[in-house]
């Protein structure tokens, strides 16, 4: 089962980092049928590992691109960016032992970040630099 979905309104409108959103999607996706399918703990925390990497080089280029263009959004844009990273170090201590875990925090908390940065957060700043 798909968890999240690419709406057409999750569109910055720069088709590079529209890819790369497009990525997590998927990343948080396959964690979501991993879990589905029962994997063991070491998949699934190899598959966290991955997505907090990718995620975190997201974050970097885009308070980067912030910085040079000296973007008056960048603090409220870089904490929403930490409060993702702050929910993936959880998920990683917890790595899912109950069932609940599940939906509460891929559900739940990943999905409405998700649905809410990047038709907020990311589309401001990136129509902006665009
Ligand atoms: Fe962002
Ligand atoms: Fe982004």
């Amino acid at each position: 089962m798909t968890l999240l979905k690419w709406k057409p309104e999750y569109s910055v409108g720069d088709p590079a980092i529209d890819y790369e959103h497009e990525m997590m999607i998927r990343q948080i996706n396959t964690l979501y049928d991993q879990l589905d399918a029962c994997a063991d703990s070491e998949a699934i925390e190899a598959v966290l590992g991955e997505i907090h990497a990718d995620i975190s080089a997201h974050f970097a280029l885009e308070e980067r691109m912030m910085k040079q263009a000296n973007y008056t959004g960048f603090e409220d844009h870089k904490e929403d960016h930490e409060e993702l990273l702050d929910q993936l170090h959880e998920m990683m201590e917890l790595n899912f032992q109950s069932p609940e875990d599940r939906d509460s925090l891929l559900k739940l908390r990943l999905s409405d970040w998700f649905g809410h940065h990047f038709s907020t957060f990311d589309a401001r700043l990136h129509r902006k630099l665009s």
